[in-house]
């Protein structure tokens, strides 16, 4: 059992804090949202993610589980400190360092034995460096023992507890190897392979991982606008592919394009470090502009249905940025809605968890409380996010209710025979011309 302090309560925060309490560690989670703390306190969830107000609610009646904003409380016990705070990006694809330091500052405020702080937010290679500098400064006179282990995060939102539960690697990046030692003892009951490696190498393994992910998917969906064209399938060439044990089936899902909190600032990150060290990231700029044509494409075609997309009015299903969450940052959703709105059309939409997320960014926007609310009166209807709801849609019912006979399965969701069957022009992505 070892004491731990995990700095953010988000997305990654949250489920690491939860986690490493059901392994058996005294963990206690800091946020500067006062607001979001006493609600934890209540086992009120600041997100939407499968089981895990159960693990918070578990973890903290067994008191190994607790929260706080105060620093003080929250540092003096710790052997092992982890950040997780947020790392947006700036406007000029650069990462937004600002909430990084000040938790390197608040840590190096408070702290006053020896302790290892482990950095599972995404950061530039070289920020591990950065993190050690500010707290060797505030601490010059009086020197402290502390280590930096970069430990990157892997989990997908939607599946995260499982992820961090049962991760495919550990990855721990330090200049002190006997200090990643002690955090690879943390998750030495995970059975899985630990990587020990040097710390800018450790920054290097995320921003790669996730750039791999995203050029995937960048490249099925441009195969997808090839098999439009030559009238091939492109999820039957997918699995085709994906039988090759070399190439594999996973991140080969043709769509309207990848979204959400981290592949796009993570790959955008990753070119800004590139770009002013000299390089020229290629094929990154290339997997960027695809994932743009995508949606580009998805309102060509809708506009190509319809004539004009001026006045008309679109249904569209799913929000969040991908199923299983109620995130809604770079969601491709929004994108498409803002392109369709520039052009005229009436947005009516509809999302299992992402609707209050949504509701803060969207604007002229029907909010719906259903599919076949969204679906009334619609010229047309864009399936954007493929939750499993929308898997079981009464097709009958939804022409029944739409006044035009557009369907566009942006996700490959439905059978197309069953969609045309119900009277409708079925678009997919990929599936033919
Ligand atoms: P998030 O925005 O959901 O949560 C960040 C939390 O940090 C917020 O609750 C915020 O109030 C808190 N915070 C900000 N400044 C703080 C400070 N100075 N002290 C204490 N708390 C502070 O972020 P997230 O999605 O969990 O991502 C966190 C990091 O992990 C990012 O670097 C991200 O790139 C990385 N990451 C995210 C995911 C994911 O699926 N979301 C997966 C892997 C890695
Ligand atoms: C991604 C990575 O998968 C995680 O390993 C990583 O930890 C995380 O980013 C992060 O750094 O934050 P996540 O953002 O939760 O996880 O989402 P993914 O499941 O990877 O999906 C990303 C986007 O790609 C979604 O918009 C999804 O719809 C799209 N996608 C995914 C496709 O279009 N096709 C696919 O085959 C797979």
């Amino acid at each position: 059992m070892s004491n731990i302090c995990v700095i953010g309560t988000g997305y990654v925060g949250l489920v690491t804090g939860a986690c490493l309490a059901e392994l058996g560690n005294q963990v206690i989670c800091l946020d500067i949202d006062k607001a979001r703390i006493t609600n934890l306190r209540s086992n009120i969830m600041p997100i939407y993610e499968t089981g895990l107000k159960q693990l918070v609610e578990h973890n903290t009646q067994a008191a190994r589980l607790s929260f706080t904003t105060d620093y003080k409380e929250a540092l003096a016990e710790a052997e092992f400190v982890f950040i997780s705070v947020g790392t947006p990006p700036n406007p000029n694809g650069e990462t937004d360092l600002r909430f990084f330091r000040a938790a390197a500052e608040s840590i190096a405020d408070e702290i006053n034995h020896p302790v290892i702080i482990v950095n599972k937010s995404t950061v530039p290679v070289g920020t591990g460096d950065l993190l050690t500098d500010i707290i060797h400064k505030k601490h010059s006179a009086k020197p402290l023992k502390f280590s930096v282990v970069s430990n990157p995060e892997f989990l997908r939102e939607g599946s995260a507890i499982n992820d961090c539960m049962h991760p495919d690697r550990v990855v721990l990046g330090s200049t002190n190897r006997a200090a990643a030692q002690r955090v690879a003892e943390l998750y030495k009951n995970l059975n899985c392979p630990i990587m020990i490696t040097d710390l800018y190498t450790a920054e290097m393994i995320k921003y790669a991982s996730n750039a791999f992910l995203a050029t995937r998917i960048s490249f099925i969906n441009e195969i997808s606008n090839i098999c439009e064209t030559l009238g091939a399938d492109v999820t039957q060439v997918a699995h085709g592919m994906g039988l090759d044990k070399r190439i594999g089936t996973s991140y080969l899902s043709a769509g309207l394009g990848w979204g959400g909190s981290c592949l796009p600032k993570d790959v955008t990150s990753l070119m800004h470090m590139a770009s002013i060290n000299g390089n020229n990231p290629l094929l990154l700029q290339t997997v960027m502009d695809i994932n743009r044509n995508q949606k580009c494409r998805a309102v060509s075609r809708l506009r190509e249905a319809l004539d004009s997309l001026d006045k008309k009015v679109i249904a569209v299903l799913g929000l969040s940025f991908k199923p299983n969450t109620d995130d809604v940052r770079d969601a491709p959703a929004l994108e498409i809605i803002h392109m369709l709105q520039q052009e005229g059309a009436l947005i009516q939409a509809y999302d299992p968890q992402g609707m209050d997320a949504a509701s803060t960014v969207l604007k002229n926007v029907k909010l719906c409380q259903s599919t076949y609310e969204a679906a009334s009166n619609a010229d047309a209807l864009i399936l954007v996010t493929e939750w499993n709801e929308f898997k079981q849609i009464d097709f009958k019912l939804l022409r029944q209710k739409m006044r035009g006979n557009i369907i566009f399965d942006g996700r490959n969701l439905w059978d197309p025979d069953d969609v045309q069957k119900a009277g409708f022009v079925y678009f997919g992505v990929g599936r033919g011309s």
